[in-house]
Parts: structure tokens; C-alpha cells; sequence
């Protein structure tokens, strides 16, 4: 690896395979930080920032924020120290212009590593999603079935409430879906034209969905 190069994951699929979970794993694991951005939406709504405010209005529909906005943060949040080793990207890039800008961004630095693409189907996405329960203080995902709290409604890493994310609803979640397959299914062809896909069976308990992912990353010298 060159001097310059870092490594940059691109964690690909749809809402609720398990993007977010799986990244919290493995920044540990491999020393590289979570950008994601949906999270970063929803940490300046939580301050109101006009950012936040403007994002809003889109996620709450389910809908895609513009680029130019989504580009310029990721841009700056690339840009801080934690990411000199690179970054696990999760929710960016979600379409082909986005894409793009993040070649551009990357190019002195090798580009893109890997590409993991999360493979599930849509009842367990739609099942999945409206289970899911996050952390008002500290953001970690839980499941009320599959991955429940200790104690009910109460965050087991810091004592905080749960909370049922707004865009959780049935009828958003069709829309997050119809905007992935729509605007996001077009990178599966861009990546694995790049040679950068792996597939991943995220259909699996978290455990096994991680170790398949740590194995698809060492295909490409990603190592824990
Ligand atoms: P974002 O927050 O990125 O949402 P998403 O991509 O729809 O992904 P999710 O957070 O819903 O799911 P996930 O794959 O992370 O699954 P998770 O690990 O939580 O984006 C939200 C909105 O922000 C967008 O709609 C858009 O408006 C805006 N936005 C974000 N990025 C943007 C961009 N680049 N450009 C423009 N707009 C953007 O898991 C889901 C549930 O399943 C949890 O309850 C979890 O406990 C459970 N679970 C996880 N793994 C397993 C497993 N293996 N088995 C059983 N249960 C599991």
C-alpha cells in the first residue's frame, strides 16, 4: 500500500440490513470511524441547526437530502483527524452523482477499498425497521425481537431512552425502499464495474453477518 493510501469502506444496501450495526462493530474492530450520515442528520436536528431543519423535511419523507448539501458535509467530516486512517462510510454514497463526488474526494488517496453489499429481502427489511429501538443519548441500535435491551426501553451501554426513529413509520419505510432500489440500486453496477463489490448475506444473526463481513473485507487486505 502507498504512503498516502488509506482505507475507505463503502458499506452498500438497504435501509435496515443492518448497515449501522455492523459499523458500529467493526470501527472498534478495524480503528476506523463510523461516517454516517444519516446519523449526522439527525445529530443537528437534535441541535436545530439549519442544516438539521432542512434535512428534516426530506428524511421525514423518506426522501433523498440534496446532494450539494450531503456532499459538502461529508467532505468536512472527512476531513477531521479520526479520519486520517479512513473511514467505514455508511449511508454515503447513495446515488451516482454522489458517487462521483466521492472518487473526486478520495483520489489522492487511493480511492475506494471495498465495497460490502448487504443482501436481504424486503419482508426482513420491513420487519427489521419497525422493531427497531435507538438510543436517544448515544445512538446504539437495538431490536425489540432480535436484539432486545436488557431492561426494557432503556439503553444498555448508557442508561439512556429508547426511541422509535420518526422515518420508522410503515408508510415512509415504503418510500426509503422505492428510493433505494431507485436512486441507490445504480452503484451495485457502478462498484462492481470498479472491481470493488463484495457481497455479504446480511439475512444471518448479527454475529454470523459480521463474520462473513470480516472475511469479504480480508478478501481485499482489510484485516481486524
Ligand atoms: P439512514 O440513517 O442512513 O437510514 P438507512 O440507510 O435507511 O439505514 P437504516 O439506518 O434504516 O438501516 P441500517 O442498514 O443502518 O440498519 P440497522 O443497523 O439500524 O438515512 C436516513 C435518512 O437520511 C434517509 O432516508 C435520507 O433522507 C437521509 N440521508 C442519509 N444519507 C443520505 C445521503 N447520502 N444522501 C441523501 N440523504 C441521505 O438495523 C436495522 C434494525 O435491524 C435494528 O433494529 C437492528 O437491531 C436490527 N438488526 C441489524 N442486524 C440484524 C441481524 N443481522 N439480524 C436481526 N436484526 C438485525
Amino acid at each position: 500500500m502507498a504512503a498516502n493510501e488509506r482505507t475507505f469502506i463503502v458499506f452498500l444496501g438497504p435501509p435496515g440490513s443492518g448497515k449501522g450495526t455492523q459499523a458500529r462493530i467493526l470501527e472498534k474492530k478495524l480503528g476506523l470511524p463510523q461516517v454516517a450520515t444519516g446519523d449526522l442528520f439527525r445529530y443537528n436536528l437534535k441541535n436545530e441547526t439549519e442544516l438539521g431543519l432542512l434535512a428534516k423535511r426530506y428524511m421525514d419523507a423518506g426522501d433523498l437530502v440534496p446532494d450539494e448539501v450531503t456532499i459538502r458535509m461529508v467532505e468536512e467530516r472527512l476531513s477531521r483527524e479520526d479520519c486520517a486512517p479512513g473511514a467505514i462510510l455508511d449511508g454515503f454514497p447513495r446515488n451516482l452523482h454522489q458517487a462521483v463526488a466521492l472518487d473526486e474526494m478520495l483520489a489522492s488517496y487511493g480511492g475506494v477499498t471495498v465495497v460490502p453489499l448487504f443482501i436481504v429481502d424486503d419482508d426482513t427489511v420491513v420487519a427489521r425497521i419497525s422493531g427497531r429501538r435507538v438510543c436517544r443519548n448515544c445512538g446504539a441500535v437495538y431490536h425489540v425481537e432480535f436484539n432486545p435491551p436488557r431492561q426494557d426501553n432503556i439503553c444498555d451501554a448508557c442508561g439512556s431512552e429508547l426511541y422509535q426513529r420518526d422515518d420508522d413509520r410503515p408508510e415512509t419505510v415504503k418510500n426509503r425502499l422505492y428510493v433505494y432500489y431507485k436512486q441507490t440500486g445504480p452503484l451495485i453496477g457502478y462498484y462492481f464495474a470498479k472491481g470493488l463489490l463484495e457481497e455479504v448475506d446480511a439475512m444471518q444473526p448479527v454475529d454470523d453477518v459480521t463474520a462473513a463481513l470480516e472475511a469479504a473485507l480480508a478478501k481485499r487486505g482489510v484485516t481486524v
